[in-house]
């Protein structure tokens, strides 16, 4: 037998494309590849796309170039892309692309292997085929090597998909419609996470705490006409956060990204009633502006919006939130833009993602006139991101003599032996920790922030069992902690 073939995945956009190449490499080893991390090692590359913005986009084809002598430097080496820019692209990636043999769109994940397979046989072939069924969860069980994506820590997607169409976004083209796992495969799936170690599980969908929304309604409708309960056991998102939060062994649970529209009551109320939920929401608003979001078609104004961080913050009233914003949307005043700034200062957001409107193709707002002048854009978004660093930063010295709790994913990139973490506010910790201390990543670390600084908290490790640091009244006093960061998609 010949030595094992190699893979890397690439990965490109927000955490469901890192979770959706988490797939992708664990149905590879089932069909015997074997992780590289080296470009010359591997046999096989799989590029996962993202095409939120034209910057992203152009990143795929910025690869394909540099790859054409990466192809050509050993035979049968194979190049596959999948994503959002492959379901967007289809065929014409192929027509256009020699150097490509292969393209996956976001439903077709499960066919990579069988792909694979046929491009080393010379086949190049697309496949983008759009599934309205939930056949695309049917991968395969965790492989015994797979690693996921962190110490601890596992993604666990309960939907996908988006049917919201805010003007700006491409989203709902290349992710399709929203589709909701059924509750009793995702409870099932975080129980063998937690029977593996997991310790925290981030729920992924694109507008995730719509989760379950389009089967309780067909249900409604069939009980109201008398018919037979449905095949699908559906939930709301509350209730589906209250099952997974009875899990042995979870301690923390987040969920990324919500949208606006869908914190009803049972949501909110489990925001004060779980103990392992995570003080943490990351919730897009987008702009501060009523005309902007209505162009937007975000569906909410900014008084719905500032509503709704009262009752989340009336439930828990330590609630980190964090937020993404875009300058520079068509027909964007001044005065607009100045609504933003102040919305962002009177939320006072943890941290934000603010990003430059980039027009996509067959998007509402590709179609609107009235665009901002680019200098105008660049000038609003150093503003915003002024503002936010002054924001964030003051939100770290808040901190200070604080304690919390780290899940602890590694040695910190600050060097000099630190580990470092995140806290259930998703902010990240670095802390000194001494060799065989008994702290490995994977584990909560008990410890007191000591420091702030712009971007991360530097803490102190607690003896164990060890509360006389404690502030009264500190966020973590009850020794119940949690938190996730990447770009969402909402
Ligand atoms: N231009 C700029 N930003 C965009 N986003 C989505 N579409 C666009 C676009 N066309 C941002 C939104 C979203 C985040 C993932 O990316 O803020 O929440
Ligand atoms: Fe859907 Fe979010 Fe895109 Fe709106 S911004 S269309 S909610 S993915």
């Amino acid at each position: 037998m010949g030595a094992a073939r190699r893979v890397l995945v690439r990965t490109y956009g927000c955490q469901m494309n890192v979770h959706d190449s988490e797939k992708v490499t664990n149905l590879l080893l089932h069909q015997g590849y074997v992780p590289t991390a080296a470009l010359d090692d591997a046999d096989l590359l799989v590029i996962n796309t993202c095409s939120i913005r034209e910057k992203a986009e152009h990143h795929l084809y910025s690869d394909l170039g540099l790859l054409r002598e990466w192809k050509r430097a050993r035979a049968g080496r194979v190049l596959a892309v999948g994503g959002c820019v492959a379901q967007q692209e289809g065929e014409a990636l192929l027509r256009r692309f020699g150097q490509v043999d292969f393209v996956f769109g976001t439903h077709n994940l499960r066919w990579v292997g069988v792909m694979a397979e046929a491009a080393r046989r010379g086949r190049r072939d697309a496949r983008v085929e759009e599934s309205a069924s939930l056949e695309r969860f049917d991968l395969p069980a965790r492989h015994p090597d797979f690693e996921g994506f962190g110490a601890g820590r596992a993604f666990v997607t309960v939907m996908e998909g988006c049917d919201m169409f805010c003007s700006f976004c491409i989203v709902p083209r290349t992710r399709g419609r929203e589709i909701s796992r059924p509750a009793p495969a995702i409870v099932a799936e975080v129980e063998d996470l937690a029977a593996r170690g997991v310790r925290e599980v981030a729920l992924l969908g694109q507008t995730v705490n719509a989760y379950g929304r389009h089967d309780l309604r067909r249900e409604r409708s069939r009980s109201a006409r008398g018919a037979a309960a449905p095949e699908v056991e559906t939930v709301g998102f509350g209730a589906l956060l209250r099952r997974l939060a009875r899990v042995p062994g979870i301690a923390r649970i987040r969920y990324t990204s919500p949208h606006p529209l869908f914190f009803d009551d049972d949501l909110v109320r489990a925001h004060a009633e779980l103990g392992t939920l995570c003080p943490h929401v990351h919730l897009p608003v987008q702009s501060g502006s009523d005309t902007v979001l209505a162009r937007m078609r975000r569906r909410y104004t900014r008084e719905r919006f500032l509503g709704m961080v009262r009752e989340l913050r009336a439930a828990r009233p330590d609630i980190a939130l964090t937020s993404d914003l875009i300058v520079g949307f068509p027909g964007e005043s001044d005065a607009d833009f100045r609504d933003t700034l102040a919305l962002v200062e009177e939320v006072g957001f943890v941290d934000s993602y603010s990003f430059k409107y980039s027009p996509r193709p067959g998007t509402a707002a590709a179609e609107l006139g009235d665009p901002v002048a680019p200098e105008v854009a660049q000038a609003r978004l150093e503003e915003l991101q002024a503002l936010q660093r002054g924001l964030t930063w003051a939100a770290h010295r808040a901190r200070v003599g604080q304690r919390t709790e780290v899940l602890v994913a590694g040695e910190s990139r600050r060097g000099g032996g630190q580990l470092s973490g995140r806290d259930p506010y998703h902010r990240v910790v670095n802390f000194e920790a001494p060799r065989d201390g008994g702290v490995a990543p994977g584990q909560l670390a008990p410890v007191t922030v000591v420091e702030a600084t712009p971007h991360s908290l530097i803490g102190r490790l607690d003896g164990l069992g060890g509360r006389e640091a404690l502030k009264p009244g500190a966020p973590g006093a009850d020794g119940e902690v949690r938190i996730d960061g990447i770009p969402s998609l909402s």
